[in-house]
């Protein structure tokens, strides 16, 4: 089996496998938010994807979890999510279901909770997409093996800004002290998201919104925690020329996703002014990065010459997803014994530890 691997240039941070902290704390936890974890335990799950993404490069079979089950709740569509969680447990030598409401009982006659309790006597995880995050704060109150948030789509998204971590520190050696800018859409939970995760790991945000997008204050509450813990800084501004100009990493975020026309078109009039596009690139800094979660709506929230250009990281951030989602998984659902494969034994023994 060849590698699909495509990174863009030599990643600036490499890990030691020996080197790799204990996991076994983090066994039969949830990842409702990564809020939760410490940010030790954190930066220990981003050691462990760049130690796996190595490892893949090599071997892309790692079966550590040969023979365990993933069921994937998603009541919104996916391509990423989807797909990165899909090949993850193949490449872990284990298997995942795509379970979609009206396919199964759930939201017919079978309460969420019932589904929780039953999928958990039945599977080693459980990967959920919601629209509400009550509904996924729901399924893990009832589920009984780990859960993980794979998009609340109106709060949350800690699988993808704990990728976009990963790919920071691929490309900058390091997530504390950098300034990640987020134009436009603040208030997505992206923004949410993408503030909590980089605040609490050491790096400082610029939110460039209208008002009627920037964060609420309860979520600018949470991340001035962070920063009062962390020494990062969080700042609001309708500027978006003030928010790149200081920059590492400028994000961009969808303008939209099942809204209707109408709703499009005001989104449209009111976040045109944030369009990252060349004008406003040309006032980052040498050596800033583009990143977007995708998918991206050419045209309107970024430019196709921002999306495209070599500053552009937003392939490698897709690609993360899996590698981060296979430290994730083998953190969350553990392993028993160390595997007879030498090549496999050094993040074993992590896992063990
Ligand atoms: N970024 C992200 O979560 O992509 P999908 O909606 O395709 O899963």
């Amino acid at each position: 089996m060849t590698t699909t691997s495509h990174p863009a240039a030599a990643p600036a941070y490499d890990v030691d496998p020996a080197a790799l902290p204990g996991f076994a704390g983090l066994r039969g936890r949830n990842f409702f938010t990564d809020q939760e974890f410490t940010r030790e335990e954190l930066l220990g799950l981003l050691d462990l994807a760049v130690a796996l993404k190595a490892l893949y490069r090599r071997r892309p079979l790692t079966p550590y979890l040969e023979g365990r089950t993933l069921a994937m709740i998603f009541e919104h569509p996916s391509t990423r999510t989807r797909i990165s969680f899909e090949a993850g447990m193949t490449e872990l030598g284990g298997h995942s279901q795509f379970l979609r409401p009206g396919e199964i009982h759930l939201g017919g006659h079978e309460s969420l909770a019932d589904t929780a309790r039953v999928i958990s006597r039945l599977v080693d995880a459980i990967m959920a997409r919601t629209a509400y995050h009550t509904t996924l704060a729901e399924l893990v109150q009832y589920a009984t093996v780990p859960v993980i948030n794979g998009l609340t789509d109106d709060y949350d998204h800690p699988v993808q800004t704990m990728t976009d971590a990963m790919t920071i520190l691929e490309h900058f050696g390091t997530v504390e002290g950098l300034t990640c800018a987020v134009v436009g859409k603040c208030a997505d939970a992206m923004g949410t998201s993408g503030a909590l995760t980089m605040t609490k790991l050491g790096s400082s945000m610029v939110m460039a919104a209208p008002p009627e997008e920037q964060m609420t204050p309860e979520v600018e509450a949470l991340v001035r925690a962070n920063c009062a813990e962390s020494g990062a800084s969080l700042t609001l501004t309708d500027d978006p020329v003030e928010a790149v100009a200081q920059a590492d990493i400028v994000f961009t975020i969808g303008w939209w996703w099942m809204q209707p026309e109408d709703e499009k078109n005001e989104l449209r009039r009111i976040l045109r002014p944030y369009q990252v596009n060349e004008e406003l690139w040309a006032h980052t800094k040498p050596g800033a990065k583009f990143m977007h979660c995708l998918p991206a709506i050419r045209g309107e929230e970024m430019t196709d010459a921002i999306l495209d250009a070599p500053f552009s990281i937003v392939l490698d951030e897709a690609e993360n997803r899996k590698h981060f989602q296979k430290a994730l998984l083998l953190a969350l659902i553990g392993i028993d014994d160390l595997p007879a494969d030498p090549d496999l034994q050094p993040i074993a023994r992590a896992l063990l530890r």
